[in-house]
């Protein structure tokens, strides 16, 4: 697996695989799932932003964006975002990519991240965050639709850099 910078040239094939996990209404909130140009400026931010994509013989299979968390005196702390493919999902993707998106982070000076909104049904997710390190610090009740479950909670996660 590869992961490196995202390029504009990526967008093509980043959409669909943004758009399928986007759709399922199972993790993100964007409701509905943004155009692939509102998508691409919410998706692709500029520096002081990191964006990557995981690349498997070639193929883009997931993506990764870190950034401040808050801007000005709250910019020590990042957030980050990850997708992966649905059909990629439980493979290694998402933990290489959480990986160097923390030494990332790490490396460029973030005294801690920040998970805004992990759904508490995203067991997947969740696993994999706290075996980074990462702590449930609070939780917002019934804060998510979730397109199955209905209202669920949403969880901030934290770890120190
Ligand atoms: C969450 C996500 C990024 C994880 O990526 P992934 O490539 O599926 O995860 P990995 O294969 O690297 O799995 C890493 C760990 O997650 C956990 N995990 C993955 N799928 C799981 C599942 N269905 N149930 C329980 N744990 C699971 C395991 O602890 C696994 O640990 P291991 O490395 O020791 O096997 C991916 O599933 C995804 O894109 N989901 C939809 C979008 C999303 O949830 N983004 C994050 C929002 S907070």
């Amino acid at each position: 697996m590869d992961i490196r910078a995202a390029t504009s040239a990526d967008w093509a094939d980043l959409y669909p695989i943004i758009k399928a996990v986007v759709d399922a209404g199972e993790t993100y909130v964007w409701s509905p799932t943004p155009t692939s140009d509102e998508m691409k400026s919410l998706w692709l931010e500029p520096a002081p932003w990191q964006v990557v994509v995981a690349e498997v013989d070639g193929r883009i299979v997931g993506s990764a964006k870190a950034g401040p968390n808050r801007p000005g005196r709250g910019s020590h702390i990042a957030t980050a975002s990850f997708i992966v493919s649905p059909e990629q999902h439980g493979r290694g993707v998402g933990r290489a990519l959480a990986e160097y998106i923390v030494r990332w982070a790490r490396d460029a000076g973030y005294h801690g991240m920040q998970f805004n909104a992990v759904v508490a049904t995203n067991t997947g997710g969740l696993a994999l965050w706290e075996s980074l390190g990462f702590a449930v610090i609070g939780t917002v009740p019934q804060a998510f639709d979730h397109s199955a479950h209905g209202l669920v909670d949403l969880h901030i996660m934290h770890r120190n850099l």
